[in-house]
Order: C-alpha cells, then structure tokens, then sequence
C-alpha cells in the first residue's frame, strides 16, 4: 500500500549525499526499520528501500540517500524540492532493530558498524530512549570515503556531549587524509581497523560473544568481511531461532 508523501525540508551535506524530511501518514514503526519510496505509476513503478533516520516519535520521516550514478530511482530522489511529492510505502519492515537482539543482561556493549549510508538506521535508535537505558557502552563505527560523507554530525556531537562514558564515535576516512578538516578519523576501512586492533583500542572493550552486540548495516562486501572476522572470534548471527551476537542489514 502506498501514500502520498511531500517533501517538506531537505538537507544536502555533499553533492551527493542528502536528507529528505518528508511529510506521510504511515503505520507506526520501530527504529532501524525501512520504508520504501517509488515513482512511478502501478505498470512502471521504481520502488526502493529506505532506511528511517528520524525518531518513531518524531513528525516527520526523515531518511539519508545518496544519489547512485546511473542508479533509476536515487538521482530522481536527489532532485526532489521541498513542495514535491513522493510516494511512500504505508508500512515500514525490517529486522535491524534492538527489539530483535538477544535482551540477557550480560550483553552490556553494543556496537553499530555501518558504512556510508547505513548509519541512517543507528540514528534512529541512538535517537530513542532504549538503547541508553539498556547498554553500558555503545559505540559507532562509522565508515565512508570523504570527510564531507559523514552526515548527522551535529546529532553525533550532541549525543557525544549528552552520554561522555556511554557513547563512543569512531569515524573512518578511507580516501583523504587525517589532516583534513582538523578531525582524527581513522583512515582505514573497518575490516583492517577490526584486524589492527584499532577500533577496540578506541572503545576500549573487546568485541566479545561474551558480552557485546553487533549491529553491521551498509555496504554488503563490508558486512560480509566483518561477518567473518566475528564468526572466527566465535560470535554467531542472531535468529530468532537461535539468538546470537551479530545483526546486519545489507542495502544491496
Ligand atoms: C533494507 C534496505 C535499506 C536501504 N536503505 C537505504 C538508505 O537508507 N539510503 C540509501 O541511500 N540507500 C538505501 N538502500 C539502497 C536503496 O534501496 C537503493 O538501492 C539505492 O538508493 C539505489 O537505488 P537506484 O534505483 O538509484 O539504483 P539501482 O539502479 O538500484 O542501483 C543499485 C546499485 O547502487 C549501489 N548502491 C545502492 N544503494 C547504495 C547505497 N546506499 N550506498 C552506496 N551505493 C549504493 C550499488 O552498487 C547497487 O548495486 C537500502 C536498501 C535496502 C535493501
Ligand atoms: N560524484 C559521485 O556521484 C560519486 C562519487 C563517488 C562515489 N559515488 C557512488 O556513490 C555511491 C555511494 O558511495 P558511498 O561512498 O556512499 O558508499 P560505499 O561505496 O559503500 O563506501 C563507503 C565506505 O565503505 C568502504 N568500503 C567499500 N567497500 C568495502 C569493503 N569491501 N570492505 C570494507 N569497506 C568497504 C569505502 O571505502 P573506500 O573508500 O576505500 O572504497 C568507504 O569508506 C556508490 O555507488 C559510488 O559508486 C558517486
């Protein structure tokens, strides 16, 4: 099912990187969970996968999309003004949500390991009450190629000040060099920073079946690299038929 939604604010953090809020009467959804945007009418309709960035409490839907080079729906996406309309899809889905994570109370860290814009969904939970209720430490890992792909900075920095102990941010800049911009990114992918040892060092906690949780969403070489290098340290995918530590969602 699907409704019309307007694009009523957007949010351009590169030339290729942007934020639609956009205006839409849908069911109810968890943080993590998707909607899909189409155009397009029912014979030839381009339908497509969103993350939710904004709060299931907030008024708007807000969602993070990059334009794809001869991708068919995103450029059309990139060139929405505010006042365009958009069809969204009535009900979200998905299962990178904290709601689908073990709940034992040994599980006291929770990473979220994203490239790109698969940050998108962390935002929404690190948006919500729940995962600072329940976790002693999060930490997100946050990839991407250039300085100016690290969108929701400002949310980033607020959540940094508001939870010092709690909350750990650790940006990696693949494609420039760490005296841009004056900020200390790491400048490795997230599978070497794994193998270095860095991004614990950084937390300073292990990733451990014992006790941390890990939610991976973005590129899917990415999550598939991770993917093995916690297998091998004995961490197993969460089902809901047999609960482990490593939850993912790949976006192609
Ligand atoms: C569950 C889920 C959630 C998603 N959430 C988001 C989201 O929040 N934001 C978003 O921008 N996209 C997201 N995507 C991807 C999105 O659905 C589209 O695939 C993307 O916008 C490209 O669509 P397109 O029609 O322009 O390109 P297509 O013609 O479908 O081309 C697809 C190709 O584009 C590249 N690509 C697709 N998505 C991305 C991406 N996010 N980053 C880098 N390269 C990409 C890949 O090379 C892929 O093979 C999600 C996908 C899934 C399955
Ligand atoms: N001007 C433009 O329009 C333009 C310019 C550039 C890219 N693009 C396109 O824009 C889209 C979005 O790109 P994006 O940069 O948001 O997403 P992306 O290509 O998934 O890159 C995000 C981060 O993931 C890293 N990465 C890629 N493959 C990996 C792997 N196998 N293991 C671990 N890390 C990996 C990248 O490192 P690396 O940087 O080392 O790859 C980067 O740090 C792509 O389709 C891309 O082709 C467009």
């Amino acid at each position: 099912m699907w409704t019309q939604g307007q694009v009523v604010a957007r949010r351009d953090w590169s030339d290729k990187l942007f934020t639609l809020s956009i205006k839409a009467e849908i069911a109810p959804f968890i943080a993590g969970q998707f909607i899909k945007l189409s155009q397009g009418n029912t014979d030839k309709r381009i339908a497509r996968a969103y993350s939710i960035v904004s709060a299931p409490d907030a008024e708007l839907l807000e969602v993070l999309a990059v334009k794809v080079p001869d991708g068919q729906l995103s450029p059309a996406l990139h060139q929405l003004a505010i006042g365009a309309e958009i069809e969204v899809s009535t009900k979200a889905a998905g299962f990178l949500t904290l709601e689908e994570l073990p709940q034992a109370a040994n599980y006291r860290h929770l990473w979220f390991i994203a490239t790109g814009t698969g940050v998108g969904p962390f935002i929404s939970m690190l948006r919500t009450q729940a995962p600072w209720l329940k976790y002693e430490k999060i930490i997100l890992v946050y990839g991407v190629s250039y300085y100016s792909d690290l969108a929701y900075q400002d949310v980033i920095q607020q959540l940094q000040q508001q939870y010092p102990q709690q909350f750990v941010f650790i940006p990696m800049v693949t494609r420039e060099s760490k005296a841009v911009e004056g900020m200390a990114a790491l400048d490795c992918r997230i599978p070497q920073g794994l193998v270095s040892g860095e991004l614990e060092a950084l937390a300073q906690v292990d990733i451990s079946p014992l006790d941390s949780q890990v939610m991976i969403c973005g590129n899917p070489a990415m999550i598939t690299e991770v993917q093995t290098m916690l297998l091998e340290r004995g961490l197993t995918k969460n089902l809901r038929r047999a609960p482990g530590q490593i939850t993912l969602e790949k976006y192609w």
